[in-house]
């Protein structure tokens, strides 16, 4: 056993809890246990507020998970590591993910899904090995959001659920790849595959949304079709290929309608980017007949049953869906990371506020009140 695991004990410090559904989080002095088999124990370096932290907070199915410590999208830094870990040393920077890579599974194998059966997304509350906690409050424990809950000064998650990134590379800036702008950005590329010259349109331009236009501009789009009941998003959107807007609030006709009208019959994609399962069929209805694709990547508050006319499929169109962009974490990941240094890919300019922890509830406001893209939080050094 190396040095850190034996002087790995249990971490005081301090965490964004969150007591009850849409309760304000409250900075707790929480006790987080040292990493077991195959974990590692990371600093926290900044995390970001993802729309689904978010939409889990306000939801009221899941009430037995509380307390509960919520964030997904983050940098660390590494500070012990458990048994078994090879891959990770102490010091080392990594990004955390929300569904790792076993990269032994039969999904890891497959070479076609990143839907890994032994590290996927956990809704437990609880981390993958043994479905327990690694927090406590009091004596209290306090569930887990993802297998991550990065609102904490220290955070526990499998080895498997993190990446290795240069020192170089900008935490605050990074952990976007964490999740939000990776998932959009691999819709377009990997589960879309949008060929050159393609007319897209995108509902919901969030970060999520925006990734995608960012890729679709990249595969050479032609027209990339922005719609949101904000219109504020769409002067940012410009800036990641947005070619033209639509406020759904303004049309007299149901947008999809409009969309078949100025597209000639409907778009080749629609991206679903708002989480909301009525829109899924709306950006069913705005592609065209023969190979009109939709991938949808919200997750609904309410209401997970999609509906629509199986006339849609019938006629030739497709309807996929994906988690974190079809991207498998361990493999791909640093790909993405290098995008970025190299310029390629846009990160910077998604980060609209940077908060400390301490004013951790202002990105929970400035979201629910459509006032950001992504604010980013940073941990005490
Ligand atoms: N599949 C994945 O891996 C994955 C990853 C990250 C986020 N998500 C989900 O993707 C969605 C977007 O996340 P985000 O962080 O970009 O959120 P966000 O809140 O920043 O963006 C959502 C956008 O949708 C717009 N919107 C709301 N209602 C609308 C409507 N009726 N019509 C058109 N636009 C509308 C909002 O104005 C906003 O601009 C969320 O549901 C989130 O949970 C999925
Ligand atoms: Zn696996
Ligand atoms: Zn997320």
């Amino acid at each position: 056993m190396s040095s850190s695991i034996k002087s790995a004990g249990v971490i005081t410090c301090k965490a964004a809890v969150a007591w009850g559904p849409e309760q304000p989080l409250v900075l707790e002095e929480v006790e987080v246990d040292p990493p077991k088999a195959l974990e590692i124990r990371v600093k926290v370096a900044c995390t970001s507020l993802c729309r689904s932290d978010l939409t889990q907070w306000q939801s009221q199915t899941q009430p037995d998970l509380f307390p509960r410590i919520f964030g997904h999208e983050a940098s660390g830094i590494v500070e012990s590591v458990g048994e078994g870990v090879t891959e990770f040393k102490e010091g080392d920077h990594v990004l955390t993910v929300f569904i790792g890579e076993c990269q032994s599974c039969k999904h890891c194998t497959s070479g076609k899904s990143n839907m890994c059966q032994k590290l996927g997304l956990e809704r437990r509350g609880v981390m993958h090995s043994d479905q327990k906690t690694r927090f406590r409050v009091n004596g209290r424990p306090i569930y887990h959001y993802c297998a991550v809950s990065s609102f904490s000064e220290y955070t526990v998650v499998h080895s498997g659920c993190a990446v290795k990134i240069s020192p170089s590379v900008r935490m605050d800036r990074a952990c976007l790849l964490s999740c939000g702008v990776a998932a959009g950005i691999g819709a377009a590329w990997n589960v879309a595959d949008i060929s050159k010259g393609s007319t897209v349109v995108i509902f919901g331009l969030g970060t999520v949304g925006l990734s995608v236009a960012q890729a679709a501009k990249s595969r050479g789009a032609s027209r990339i079709i922005g719609v949101d009941i904000n219109p504020e998003k769409y002067e940012k959107g410009k800036a990641f290929g947005v070619t033209e807007y639509i406020n759904p609030d303004e049309c007299k006709e149901p947008i999809q309608q409009v969309i078949k009208q100025i597209t000639d019959g409907g778009a080749d994609y629609s991206f679903e980017c708002v989480g909301d399962t009525s829109i899924v069929s709306t950006a069913l209805q705005s592609c065209c007949d023969g190979w009109g694709m939709t991938v949808t990547l919200g997750v609904p508050k309410t209401n997970p049953v999609v509906s629509t006319h199986y006339a849609f499929l019938l006629m030739g169109r497709t309807l996929k869906g994906s988690l974190y962009g079809g991207w498998k974490p361990k493999s791909e990941l640093p790909s993405l990371v290098d995008k970025y240094m190299k310029g390629e890919i846009q990160l910077d300019e998604l980060v609209t506020h940077d908060i400390t922890f301490a004013n951790i509830n202002e990105a929970f406001s400035l979201m629910r009140e459509g006032k950001c893209l992504r604010c980013v939080i940073h941990m005490p050094k």
